[in-house]
């Protein structure tokens, strides 16, 4: 029953949308009629609101953070992979959206960072570099969510490898059409002209 409590605690927190709720109390619309229409900090920065980006980012990875932080104070180290697989799902699949949410990547940073803190690290070391030299946002998540998987048989955590490796097929799905536009040489950077 751990696990199954673990999951819904994750499903439910991870599925508060708050780049939506954000850019709607912000008096902004509805943040899925713009841009790639995902509700994740990328696109709500394509409002232009720098603050409410930063905010949405914040938010969303302490909804990964969070549960499996809870879980593995309260049930233990399964309990913590599906805490994290869910509130992965939950960010992604949302029930109250019609199961229409974001991409992941921002609370699959709080998940690695609430697995254990050196994941955390690995994601946020080549989530940045990344950015930091292609300042394409897909991108970087991408190479993020798969690095995480990887660190953790290397650094010394093969338990949580099968959650965070399903995570990252998850992610690298949601993206695709994200990667058609890379391959075309057509995703927008960060701060371009075409963001
Ligand atoms: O975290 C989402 C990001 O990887 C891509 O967002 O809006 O450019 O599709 P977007």
């Amino acid at each position: 029953m751990d696990a199954f409590y673990a999951a819904l605690l994750g499903y439910v927190v991870g599925s508060i949308p708050f780049g939506l709720l954000l850019t709607k109390a912000a008096g902004m619309g509805d943040v899925r009629q713009i841009g790639s229409g995902n509700i994740g900090a990328t696109n709500v920065l394509r409002t232009g609101n720098k603050g409410l980006a930063a905010a949405t980012l914040v938010l969303d990875l302490v909804k990964g953070l969070a549960p499996v932080a809870i879980a593995g104070q309260l049930w233990g180290e399964v309990a913590m992979a599906f805490a994290a697989g869910a509130a992965v799902l939950g960010h992604c699949f949302p029930v109250w959206l019609g199961f229409k949410g974001g991409k992941g990547v921002a609370t699959n940073a709080g998940v690695a960072f609430g697995l254990a803190w050196p994941l955390g690290l690995a994601y946020a070391f080549i989530w940045l570099s990344v950015l930091a030299i292609f300042r394409v946002s897909s991108l970087a998540g991408m190479a993020a969510v798969v690095a995480a998987a990887a660190a953790a048989p290397l650094f010394g955590y093969p338990q949580f490898f099968p959650v965070l490796a399903a995570i990252a097929l998850l992610i690298i799905y949601l993206h695709r059409a994200n990667i058609a536009r890379l391959m075309k040489g057509e995703e927008p950077r960060i701060g371009g002209s075409k963001e």
